[in-house]
């Protein structure tokens, strides 16, 4: 061999090796940032809200399909719960498969909600009926102390609380919670964020998951890809869509069961008259 292809040669095996190195360090801090929720707490002003400094607690996208996704759950109801909130809202998609292993993980990480001392609601997400073995899936969810709320209000002392059922599925009635009477302080739980052009505007705030901010994302939390119902609202708060909106990233995952610079999360709003 010549000196040149030896030199050529010794290069390539050095880029290699630093590509390998880079890659397993990506998949590195994608395991690291898929295993430790963010507990996010916001303070959201609202133009139609009434009963200031109310504070909502929120999971959603639990995707329990992995023992990683219940003790992420766990932590999250835990963490939450000492926080004292005035509701609590899981807002869909509690598993991917309807594997029976999968719905003892629902069983057993909702177990953690007899530590929240305050209402519990839940509304349904696409993947709570794609999975099938839709008694089953729900039987498992109700098992828990909460509330499942499927295009119904319920009022807590003049908060009302209107879950709206699944856009994807075709389950969704966002003219019956129009219909419905409603105090001025009003959340919608609604597992598609893009959805939020259905609902109408006497509503205070539409909380919804379903993007999971993207999941694998770019520095920055960047989204690559999301899904149908979350092409225009991804993460974070959205003071000026057709009602006020907050998209949580959620707690689990989809496909691959990792996530890069888009941490899982719980969150705590805090809700302002503004
Ligand atoms: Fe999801």
């Amino acid at each position: 061999m010549t000196p040149e292809r030896q030199i050529s040669r010794r290069r390539f095996l050095k880029s290699a090796g630093l590509g390998a190195v880079g890659a397993i360090g990506t998949f590195a801090y994608g395991d690291l940032t898929s295993s430790k929720v963010r507990l996010e707490q916001k303070e959201l002003k609202l133009p139609r809200w009434d009963a200031d400094g109310f504070k909502v607690a929120v999971i959603t996208d639990l995707h329990l399909d992995y023992p990683e996704a219940v003790l992420r759950t766990q932590w999250a109801i835990s963490q939450l719960a000492a926080l004292q909130p005035d509701v609590f809202v899981i807002v869909g998609d509690f598993l991917t498969s309807a594997a029976p292993q999968n719905l003892e993980n629902v069983r057993t990480a909702l177990r953690y909600l007899d530590q929240v001392k305050c209402p519990v609601f839940a509304t349904l997400g696409n993947h709570d009926y794609w999975v099938g073995y839709f008694d089953l899936v729900t039987q498992a969810i109700t098992s828990a102390n909460l509330r499942l709320l499927r295009n119904e209000v319920v009022d807590l002392n003049g908060v009302a609380i209107a879950g709206i059922d699944d856009d994807i599925a075709y389950k969704a009635r966002p003219e019956l919670i129009a219909e419905a009477k409603k105090p001025k302080s009003t959340i919608a739980l609604f597992h598609e964020p893009d959805s939020v052009k259905d609902v109408s505007t006497d509503l205070s705030l539409q909380i919804s998951g379903h993007s999971h901010g993207g999941q694998i994302c770019m520095p920055g939390g960047i989204s690559v890809h999301t899904p149908r119902g979350a092409k225009k609202y991804i993460a974070g708060f959205y003071p000026d869509a057709k009602v006020p909106l907050y998209v949580s990233r959620g707690v689990g995952t989809t496909g691959p069961n990792w996530r890069l610079f888009c941490p899982p999360e719980a969150t705590l709003l805090t809700l302002r008259g503004s």
